[in-house]
């Protein structure tokens, strides 16, 4: 429900598609804890809700995704509080997330902001979009993901090289190095975002979740053992009225209808 979220604005742009803005224009959206708390709600509520197939998450305005971790609120923070608090490890809830989670980075999305455009599953950016991981000019370093996600996304020595000098890069570098789907005039982004994940969302949940699962699973174990859990998920795809469904469609020369059972 919108009126619960001080820093979230939610809605349902289009059937099956959970739109989430960042809304702390006034900050960038710089990401404090009340911020990634509302994010984690609002993506858990859309993973239990039946008719939420994809979730988009964006910022409110074109000026940011988010400028980062809110450097206010770490500016005082001692040692021992960030580690009794195991500060910032709640940022994760959102790998946990298992319907899609489609990034449309408009604007700057900095140290934070890029790690958590980088916990979703699809990034899109804006043509105006700037990236960075600026965290080094700070005293610190990416503490959200970024020294482990960029690497594995565009490379070692590309990450390396960002994540040591801070420097910001564009939204067609993100795209040259694979860190960005596809590039959207800034305008059309979040348009063009919902689009895509309605489609998704049009293909009823099971087969949907089961590539996403399959495919993080990938990333965390040998190739034998993800071709393995590949093969296991895909025979139990088998079992669905969605597969029975979309290969009787194919046959009958039809659009398939997906139920998600
Ligand atoms: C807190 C922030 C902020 C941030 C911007 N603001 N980024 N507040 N934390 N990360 C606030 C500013 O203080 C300012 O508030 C308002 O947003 C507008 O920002 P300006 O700087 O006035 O805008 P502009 O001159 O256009 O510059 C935009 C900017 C710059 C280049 C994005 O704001 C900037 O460099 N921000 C910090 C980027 C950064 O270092 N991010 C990494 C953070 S560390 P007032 O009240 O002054 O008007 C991090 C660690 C992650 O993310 C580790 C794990 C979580």
């Amino acid at each position: 429900h919108p009126a619960q979220y001080e820093h979230l604005i939610v809605s349902v742009p289009q059937p099956g598609v959970q739109l989430i803005e960042l809304n702390r224009p006034k900050a960038l959206n710089a990401l404090n804890s009340a911020l990634i708390s509302e994010i984690n709600l609002a993506t858990a509520a859309a993973d239990r809700d039946g008719s939420i197939g994809a979730i988009v998450l964006t910022g409110s305005t074109s000026r940011a995704f988010a400028a980062g971790a809110d450097i206010k609120e770490m500016k005082d923070k001692t040692f021992a509080e960030a580690y009794s608090e195991d500060f910032i490890a709640n940022w994760n809830d959102l790998t946990r997330i298992r319907k899609p989670v489609l990034a449309a980075v408009n604007g700057y999305a900095l140290g934070g902001g890029c790690e958590l455009a980088m916990m979703a599953d699809i990034i899109y950016a804006g043509d105006k979009a700037v990236f960075g991981q600026p965290e080094i000019k700070l005293g610190v370093i990416p503490g959200a993901g970024g020294t482990q996600r960029l690497p594995k996304l565009v490379g070692k020595v590309r990450a390396t090289e960002l994540i040591l000098t801070g420097r910001n890069f564009s939204a067609v570098e993100a795209e040259k190095w694979g860190l960005v789907a596809r590039i959207f005039p800034a305008e059309q982004l979040v348009d063009e975002v919902v689009k895509v994940a309605q489609e998704i969302a049009g293909y009823g949940g099971l087969a949907v979740k089961a590539a996403k699962e399959s495919i993080n699973e990938g990333l965390l174990v040998s190739l034998d053992e993800g071709l393995k859990y590949e093969r296991k998920l895909f025979h139990g795809l088998f079992s669905t009225k969605d597969k029975v469904e979309g290969m009787t469609a194919f046959v009958e020369k039809r659009q398939a209808s997906f139920k998600g059972e």
